[in-house]
């Protein structure tokens, strides 16, 4: 790696602040479309500059042209103009019941490292304002392949 990924850790983002963001992505979850799966996922996407965007997984009858939750947000986001990002909050459970974590899935997490410093952004994984669990995107996806890969 020598050093490729050093990078300082961002700003916390504050309690109040994701306190918030969970509640937006719990008001998602109602939009969910999971007919096939009965699985809701919400997600609540922190820009830099304070814009917040859901996103919530959309599925298909052909199944695999489904997306997620994380990625509808983040392609929301990246298609307004945004690509600095502080953080993504994450919830969504069995017929939008919200019980356990819900962690992102493995193309999300690679399409958040696309524009997320592995070191600066922080998965944060809600079941309620109250219980949630942070974790930088480099815990969720190390020794992962970037943009600076290819430089
Ligand atoms: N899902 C997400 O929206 N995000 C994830 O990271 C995990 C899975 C959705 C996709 C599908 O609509 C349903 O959950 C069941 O896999």
């Amino acid at each position: 790696m020598d050093g490729k990924f050093c990078q300082s850790r961002e700003e916390k983002v504050s309690p109040e602040v994701i306190r918030s963001l969970i509640g937006k992505a719990r008001a998602q979850l109602a939009l969910a479309y999971a007919p096939y799966s009965g699985f809701y996922v919400a997600a609540a996407l922190l820009c830099k500059d304070g814009t917040v965007y859901t996103g919530c997984n959309i599925e298909n009858a052909s199944y695999p042209a489904g997306n997620c939750a994380e990625r509808t947000a983040i392609f929301k986001a990246v298609s307004e103009g945004h690509r600095e990002f502080s953080c993504i909050v994450i919830m969504g459970g069995k017929d939008g019941k919200v019980e356990e974590y819900c962690p992102p899935c493995g193309i999300c997490r690679q399409v958040l490292r696309e524009f997320c410093p592995p070191l600066g952004f922080s998965v944060i994984l809600a079941k309620s304002e109250e219980e949630y669990r942070i974790f930088s995107l480099e815990e969720l996806l190390p020794e992962s392949f970037g943009p600076e890969s290819l430089a």
